[in-house]
């Protein structure tokens, strides 16, 4: 008997962004995979298999063995699992494993994207959505950084290190930078800047990046 796979969004963070239906989801599964950080946000939950980032691919593959074997999982992804998210790589495991696509349901979640833009009213989709996430294509905001739209970014190293590329590449130093850091958590911290200053400033590495 084939089980089945949820990959759950489950928002920036704060348990105040989960959905009802994320929460309806976990409760129903039979084991749910994700961060301890994100597990800990449910307070029902069956069989659970926590992981830190370098354990990742091996803990995913561990929940499509286990949905072959029949049992109902969740995956975790922070914000929305198609934004920088497991979604692709949970399908690729799983066609290699040949676990049929039709059992695999995604659940959306608030992606921190969506929160930077809403706490900064931006419209964006009228905006340059980008991720940097664990890319090397960094040089690509430079094909969009002056095409008048407000660029709203993943970024792929540090902040520091993004605007110092910035500056290298002889983008404005004075442009205006707005920093959202750990939205959502109790030490949020949105930071508005000119280019030049946010190459000199230290944040955490969970940030989105905004550039008008
Ligand atoms: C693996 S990506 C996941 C993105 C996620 N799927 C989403 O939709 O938000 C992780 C990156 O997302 C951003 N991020 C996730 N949560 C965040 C938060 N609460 N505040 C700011 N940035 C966040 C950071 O850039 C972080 O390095």
């Amino acid at each position: 008997m084939t089980g089945k796979i949820y990959i759950i969004g489950i928002g920036p963070g704060s348990s105040e962004y989960l959905t009802k239906i994320a929460i309806d989801t976990v409760k129903k599964s039979d084991y749910t995979v994700g961060s301890t950080r994100a597990i800990a946000l449910f307070d029902d939950v069956k069989n659970k298999v926590p992981f830190n980032v370098k354990e990742l691919l091996n803990k995913l593959e561990e929940a499509v063995e286990l949905a072959i074997k029949g049992y109902v999982v969740s995956i975790l992804s922070t914000g929305d699992p198609g934004f920088s998210g497991v979604l692709n790589t949970v399908l690729r495991i799983s066609l290699d494993k040949n676990f049929p696509k039709k059992n695999i349901e995604v659940i959306p979640g608030i992606s921190s994207l969506q929160l930077a833009a809403a706490k900064n009213k931006i419209q964006w989709d009228n905006a340059n959505v980008m991720t940097f996430h664990g890319r090397e294509n960094i040089e690509d905001i430079l094909k969009v950084i002056n095409n008048g739209k407000t660029t709203i970014a993943l970024p792929s190293r540090k902040v520091k290190d993004m605007a110092q590329f910035l500056l290298d590449n002889n983008v404005d130093e004075s442009r205006k930078v707005v920093v959202c850091e750990r939205l959502s958590y109790p030490d949020e911290r949105i930071v508005e800047a000119t280019l030049k200053d946010i190459a000199n400033s230290e944040f955490t590495y969970m940030c989105i990046m905004i550039l008008y």
